[in-house]
This record gives structure tokens, sequence and C-alpha cells, in this order.
């Protein structure tokens, strides 16, 4: 057993007396979503009505996950906080710095070669502080908190942006930066606004071709990539109870592309099917005696629009499948549409490789529905006209399938099975092309598609579905192709029909671990070693702390255009090898951004050598002249990820201030974190005034204080001048983190 059965006796004994007070205080029914964040309050003493989308609350999470790509940063940060251990359990998952490329047995060799260094320091920080530790190829974050820790009304961080996932299972579980994850691991206060709530109801059920998928695809279209923004994402209605948990899962995971805190939908019985098939009976059995305080109140449910900031109705059985894409994950298709779209928009019809599992897409229902597709193949005398590559989510689920037949169905029609890990979702993949300048396209079941995503080319157009579309997609090799109604021509000649994908929500003999790869938190104190000569890991220094002064004539460092994602700020990929080392990854600062002036990426002007150079390069310049200097960006900045490197390079390279149009919910709070300046325009339209040769000040730092604007002054190249407001959200406290140089400082 890796979970702590002491901590979720107490928890569940408790829970129902709780929701009990919080309901009596504040008067009115609760959704789930406020039961669990009240049940969670950092104060108890503390309830009230807060504010949605305006007041920010402390909270007490349950649990902290960190990725291995993520983790190195946090676990920095927390060697530096002065505690002994983890004040919640945490653990580490090694899932990320795995790259695909032969073959789970060769890819793993590999990694566990080439990445030594890190995974040494990981296992004995872990061991060091009394954190669980799952080893490289045991499986992906979210997939093992799900199968092992995940309890309904709980509540947990993890320092990867998926990691809503646990959302499947009942839990409020929200993807942070590495400060906040340290925050809660010292047993400090986790602060966040309290969110708004989108209630999404559900009704019908599921059937044909849809899955569960196609839920969060369609509503990734209405909402698109900002829709979210600082709320959850609740689901409730009678079509909650036809989706598995894991089905449950893939909707939470993918509520991130919409920019949502969170998702959660309520306990039902496929919930504690799933906990006593990943061995969790007496979760189950302790949920089921509290299930009421696990759902939204009746009063709710009858009449949502007095509870929820929004409401969307979703009708499960009229669900066509989706496909969404290329280069952003809101640019949703039906499937009986696409193909119209495709020709419209001159996609590259022929489909090169399919991809298959990640986080979002690699449950046991997910493979075996997939695996039905795939076993039509040899029935029915077709081919496969596409590569296909599959990633298992875990040690678990791959050793099901393998008994269960499905690897070695996948295996007969050419499947590569690549390590239970991210591999291409995070673009994690040495992929052989014969021309890497051709246009091409990609079908992936995972959840994100900007470009260079998954193989780092920007001609790739990659378009996210689900694994049984993804499935049927590769087969016929067309993005052209709709399942649904159009034939293939097999091998005899004939046209042929593929049947409807078919599958077993949970494996009827039950999983087998496998080696699962686990090592408990233990009590041995290991020393860790951090060389100074080290290429991949590199000890904290802390930030300066803000000298009083105002922001004056910060040279503009690049004004961005268009979509400025955390993977346009801090590329992965090549660059996950410098994930522990702050310097050297900075050398990636913005290199993904597109410059307004001249729509050129990673091309900036140089005011100090009146010559074009890096971005990263540029600012080294300034900062070694000892001049801070500014970003401007346009709507949403900084979405996607969680990586705190996105904030934590423009810091150390002296960025003092990134001013945009709007921001991510995680991206700002990360900034604020680091101790920079996160303002946003008042009127859009400023935007448009700043030139490229301009000097910015920020003034009004003496006043800086919560709700009142700041102004920025632009210096233009002759002579001339303009100034106007801007505004931010920034709390005491966080003016604190501002003052003191980062939150870490402020402790
Ligand atoms: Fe890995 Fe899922 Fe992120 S597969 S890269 S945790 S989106």
């Amino acid at each position: 057993m890796v979970y702590d059965l002491t901590m979720l006796k107490t928890f569940y004994a408790l829970y129902e007396r709780k929701i009990e007070r919080i309901r009596t205080i504040l008067q009115r029914p609760l959704t789930l979503a406020e039961k669990i964040l009240y049940a969670h309050l950092y104060d108890e003493k503390n309830v009230k009505n807060y504010k949605r989308g305006e007041d920010y609350v402390n909270f007490r999470p349950d649990r902290v996950a960190m990725q291995d790509a993520t983790a190195q940063m946090a676990l920095l940060q927390f060697m530096n906080a002065g505690r002994d251990e983890a004040a919640v359990p945490s653990t580490v998952h090694c899932d990320h710095l795995i790259q695909a490329y032969k073959g789970a047995k060769e890819d793993i060799a590999t990694a566990t070669k080439t990445n030594e260094e890190v995974y040494k320091f990981l296992r004995d920080v872990s061991s060091r502080y009394g954190i669980g530790f799952w080893q490289p190829g045991a499986g992906i974050i979210h997939q093992v908190v799900l199968e092992n820790y995940a309890f309904p009304g709980g509540m947990m961080v993890g320092t990867d942006s998926h990691t809503p996932n646990a959302g499947g299972l009942g839990m409020v579980a929200i993807g942070v930066g590495g400060a906040d994850a340290v925050d809660v691991m010292t047993g400090m206060e986790w602060e966040l606004k309290m969110p708004r709530l989108i209630g999404v109801r559900l009704t019908g059920t599921l059937n044909g071709w849809a899955a569960p998928k196609d839920v969060i695809l369609k509503l990734a279209g209405i909402l698109t990539v900002k829709g979210g923004t600082n709320a959850i994402i609740e689901y409730f209605g009678s079509g909650t109870a036809s989706l598995s948990a894991t089905g449950k899962a893939t909707i939470c995971n993918m509520g991130a592309e919409v920019g949502a805190t969170t998702s959660l939908f309520p306990y039902d019985e496929r919930m504690a099917a799933y906990l006593k098939a990943t061995g969790r009976a007496e979760v189950a059995d302790m949920a089921t005696a509290v299930a009421a305080g696990l759902r939204t109140d009746d009063e709710v449910v009858a009449n949502p629009e007095k509870y929820y900031d929004r409401i969307i109705d979703i009708d499960l059985s009229t669900l066509e499948p989706y496909i969404n894409g290329p280069f952003t994950p809101d640019a949703a298709t039906p499937i009986s549409e696409f193909s119209e779209k495709v020709l419209k928009n001159g996609y590259p019809r022929k489909m090169e490789v399919g991809l298959i599992g990640s986080c979002t897409n690699s449950s046991y229902q997910d493979l075996s529905r997939a695996v039905s597709l795939a076993r039509q193949v040899t029935a029915k005398h077709l081919h496969v006209a596409a590569p296909l590559i599959v990633n298992p989510g875990s040690e678990r689920i791959r050793a099901t399938a393998e008994r269960d037949g499905m690897i070695d169905a996948f295996e007969k029609i050419g499947a590569t099975i690549m390590a239970n890990a991210c591999g291409p979702c995070i673009g994690q993949w040495k992929r052989v092309t014969d021309d890497p300048t051709r246009k091409n396209s990609i079908v992936t079941s995972f959840n994100r598609n900007f470009a260079k995503r998954a193989d780092g080319n920007p001609n790739t157009y990659a378009f996210v579905a689900s694994p049984e579309l993804t499935m049927a997609l590769t087969i016929a090799g067309d993005l052209c192709f709709n399942p649904l109604k159009d034939t293939l021509v097999n091998a005899d000649g004939e046209r042929v029909k593929l049947s409807e994908p078919v599958g077993e929500e949970l494996p009827l003999k039950g999983f087998t671990a496998g080696s699962e790869g686990y090592t408990a938190p233990s009590n041995v104190k290991a020393d860790i070693v951090v060389e100074p000569q080290s290429q991949r890991l590199q000890l904290l220094t802390p930030f300066p702390a803000w000298d009083g002064a105002d922001l004056l004539n910060m040279p503009l460092l690049i004004k961005t255009q268009g979509k400025c994602t955390t993977d346009h700020i801090s590329m992965a990929g090549p660059w996950l090898r410098f994930r522990g080392h702050l310097e050297n990854i900075s050398d990636n600062m913005l290199m993904g951004a597109v410059n307004a002036f001249n729509g050129e990426t990673n091309k900036v002007w140089n005011r100090s050598t009146n010559t074009y150079g890096t971005v990263s390069g540029t600012a080294k310049l300034y900062k070694s002249e000892g001049i801070p200097s500014i970003v401007v960006a346009e709507e949403n900045y900084g979405e996607g990820s969680s990586r705190e490197h996105a904030a934590m390079e423009p810091r150390f390279l002296n960025v003092r201030t990134i001013l945009a149009k709007s921001f991510a919910r995680i991206h700002e709070t990360n900034l604020k974190k680091q101790g920079m300046l996160a303002l946003t325009f008042i009127d859009k339209a400023d935007y448009d005034k700043i030139q490229e040769h301009d000097l910015l000040s920020v003034v009004g730092l003496k006043d800086f204080v919560p709700e009142r604007n700041l102004t920025v002054v632009l210096h233009h190249e002759d002579g001339s001048q303009e100034s106007f407001e801007v505004q931010h959200t920034y709390n005491e406290q966080q003016i604190g983190w501002f003052r003191a140089g980062s939150a870490l400082n402020a402790r």
C-alpha cells in the first residue's frame, strides 16, 4: 500500500461534520467544489462567504505531487526552506525526462544513463525529506496519482498543469508552480483566489464512437483556451454517472486546456469501482459512507443558475467525436465537418503518425477500445497506413494490457510501445522523418498541440482526438477519413467499414501490478550533493530584494505577438535536461515567442550593441550592465503548463516586469512568487503604442498597494513621451513577495 490510510481515516471521520458546519455558517446549499474548498481552509475558524473571483483564500491541501522536470526546481527551493521533512504526503514521479525513440526498454536504459545525476538527486532529496519516489518507467504522474493517491473530497497540488486529472475521482487537484508546492510541503498556508464556478450539466449516455475525450474537446471549443481562467469546472447531471472514473479523469485533465483552475466530478459508483479495482476498497467504503457530502447539494442541481456563475449543457447521447487543432486545443471540429475543414484550410491530408497514450488517455478502457480497432485490421484484412506509437500511462496499465493481449495486438499492427512516460507529449520524441521541412499531420490522444510541442518541428500540424479516433485515422492514414461513415479498401479489394470501438472499463481479471518502481519515504537522511561544475543541477541563490525605487528606463526586451505559452517562454524537448540548472536553462528564454516588430522568433533589437540578437543573449548583456528590462505581451500570456522556469528565467536575467493584455492563472502566480511585476493593460490598445526602441518606466511603486493602478511611461526614441495606467492583481502578501525579491525570501 503506497497511500496513507491513517490520514484518510481521519479525513473521512471529520468530513461530514465539517460540511454540516460550513452549510450552517454559510446558510445556503453548496456545490461540490465549495464543500471541498471550504473543508480545506487553512484556518477552519475562518468560514465565511468568500467572493468568487475576488477574495484570496488560504488553503491546506492534503498532498503534493511533482514530476521530475518541475520537481528539481521545487525541491531546490524546498531545500532552502529550512524544513526537515515534507509536512504533507508528497511524491516525485520520473516521467518527463525519458525520450521516446526505439521503445520502452532501450529508452529507459538510455534515460537512466543520461539523467543519472538528476535521478540520483531526486531520489536522495526524496529520501532525505520523507517524499515517495516513483522511478523512471513507473508511470506518468497523473495516472500514478489516480491509481494510488487521489481520493474523493481531497485536495492536492501538483507541479504540473494536468494535475486536475484527479478530479476524475472527485478530488480538487490543482496545478501549481514549485514555489506553491513548497508552501504546502512546509505546512504553510497555500493561497488561491476563490475560483468562479462553471457548471457543466451532462445528460444522456455516450454511444458509438463518442468517448469521454469528446466532452472536453467540445467544451474547449465553447470555452476557448481562456474561458476557464480562475474557475473550477464542476460537472453535474444524470450523465456524469454514465462515465467511467478514468473517462472523468480524461475530461478533468484537459480542463487545463481552457485555463480552468481544476475540474471536478461528483462521487458515484464508477469511482467506487475504480477505487476497489486499484486496491483501495477501504477508501471506497469510507467515501460511500459520506457520499452525500461528496456530491453537489440537490438544491444546486435543481436550480443551477442560482449557484453557478455559468452553465453549459452537453447531451452525451448526441455528442459527436471531435478532433481539435492544429496548434491550439480549442480549435474544435466535429468529425462530420472535419474533412471539409482539412481541405478548405489546406492542412496536410496525409496522416503521418498516430500516437496513443499520455496522462490524458491511457486508461485500461482507452487502450481496450483502441485495441478493438487494432484487432479489426487483421480480421478485415486491412493494413495500417501510418506508424503507431503507444505510451502506456503506468506500469500497472502496461502489465495488465500485456497480460490481456493488448500489447501484442498493438505490436501485431506495427505499433512501437514506448516507456510508461510522457515522451512525445512533452517534446521528448526523437522522431524519425525523411524531411522535417515538409508540412505534415499527426493525430494524438494527448491534450496539447501547440506548435513544436510533440517533435519540435514547426511544420508538424498536431491534432488531438480520442484514442479510438486516433487509431481509426492511423489505420486510414488520411485526415479526411470519417470512420462513422467512410469505408476502407482491404487487401482483397473489398470496401470494409470499421465497427464501432468496444472495450472494458476495468480489467475483468483485475489489475496486475507489474514491477511498479516505487520507493516509500524513508528516514535515511542521505547527503544531497550538487557539484558546482554540474551542467544539470545548480543550487539556488536568492533573488535580490526590491531596492525601493521605481523601475525606470527599462529597455523593451521583446514585444511578443500572438500566442505566448510557457512552451514559447521556456521550451521543453531538449531543454528539459536543464530544468535543475537555472543559469543554463535561461538560455532558452522566450526563444519561441514571435517578435511583434519583425515577425521572427528569437531575434530582438539590442540597444547596447544596436544589433539584433537572441532574447536571452540580449537580456544577459543588459543584466551584465546592471540594466533591468521589460517584456510586453498579448492575451493569456503564460498559457499552458505550470513550469515556473518561465517565470524564474526572466527573473534570473533581470527582466523585472511583464506587461500583458492578460495572464494565464498559474503563470501569473509564478511570476508573483518569483518577485516579478505582472501588470496588465487597462486599455488593450496601449499595446500598440509601444515601439521597438522605447524605454519603459513603471512608476508608483512606492505606493504599490492592492487595487491601485500603476503608471507606465513610454520614452520614445524621438524624445517624446506618453503614459498610461496599468492594473495588477497583487494583494498585500504578494506585494510583500515583490518587495522581498520572491515569496521564498519573504518567509
Ligand atoms: Fe506528461 Fe501529461 Fe504533461 S503526458 S507531459 S504529464 S501532458
